[in-house]
């Protein structure tokens, strides 16, 4: 189901300079979609560099403005970083940071050797700080910014199988709430954004089954299948001004779940 004709335009996203991470597919690609429909120049990095340019066409064909699009693994924090002072010196400065990518690979607790730890940590969290620490001096520049990160309902619903994807999950939220202390004296707000279970290609590809839909029937309030653009949607007015007084909070789209 792709999103409604009648939804609400944000004005003030208009020419906004946008960076996303994991842009390319899933949420990400919907967050940039939809930042893009608003006429915000956006800039992502991702791995998968095919769907990413398909992303990029679409959105041009489409007679919105056309994303950069920069192949990154984000795992290497000095590319990370060349890559958005690159991509500023191009949009200009950005107002709106979204740390969008992750990894949800299932994995045992006596499985983890403290290599597959630094690797799962280096993808779901790391870089998520590093990213706000490139634009930061940016948006104090401009006098202000929105720094939007993504955590998940799995550790809010003691989601078990992959330990090390919760425990980088649930940090999110230390990120969001002790770096919008220090930020809100610039007027640059720090939110995190929360999904349930979102039905991605990955999602239905690698996780969803039987038991899988049945669990969603019986743990969502509202019925019906959580989708990429439903998380867009908490996107926009995070990073629109009309968001402007909300900082440090959690903002949970899960159909109920939680
Ligand atoms: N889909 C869900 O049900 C769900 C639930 C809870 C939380 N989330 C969160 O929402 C966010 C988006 O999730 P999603 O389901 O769209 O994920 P996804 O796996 O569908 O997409 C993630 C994107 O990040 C990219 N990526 C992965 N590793 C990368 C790396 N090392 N370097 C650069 N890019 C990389 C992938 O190529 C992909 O395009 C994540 O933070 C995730 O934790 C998702």
């Amino acid at each position: 189901m792709s999103a409604p004709n009648q939804l609400a335009q944000f004005p003030s996203l208009k020419g906004k300079r946008v960076f996303v991470t994991g842009g390319g597919t899933g949420i990400g690609a919907a967050v940039v979609s939809a930042l893009a429909e608003q006429g915000a120049l956006v800039a992502f990095v991702d791995i998968a560099t095919e769907a990413s340019e398909a992303l990029c066409q679409r959105i041009a064909a489409s007679g919105h403005p056309a994303p950069l699009f920069r192949q990154v693994d984000l795992r290497d924090i000095p590319t990370l970083q060349s890559t958005i002072a690159d991509l500023a010196s191009q949009l200009g400065d950005f107002d709106v940071l979204v740390n969008n990518a992750a990894n949800d690979e299932r994995h045992k607790l006596e499985d983890v050797t403290q290599e597959y730890w630094d690797n799962r940590i280096a993808i779901n969290q790391r870089p998520s700080f590093f990213a706000v620490q490139s634009v930061v001096p940016g948006m104090k520049k401009k006098g202000g910014g929105s720094i939007i990160n993504f955590s998940s309902i799995s550790w809010h619903t003691s989601g078990g199988g992959y330990p090390v994807y919760t425990t980088a999950k649930a940090s999110v939220l230390g990120l969001t709430r002790g770096l919008a202390r220090d930020l809100g004296p610039h007027n640059i707000r720090v939110n995190t954004v929360t999904p349930g279970w979102v039905m991605t290609e990955r999602q239905i590809a690698l996780w969803l089954d039987e038991k899988g839909k049945e669990d969603i029937k019986r743990n969502q309030c509202l019925q019906g299948e959580l989708l990429p653009w439903h998380l867009a949607r908490m996107v926009l007015f995070l990073a629109a001004d009309d968001s402007v007084m909300c900082t440090a909070q959690e903002f949970i789209v899960d159909a109920g779940w939680a």
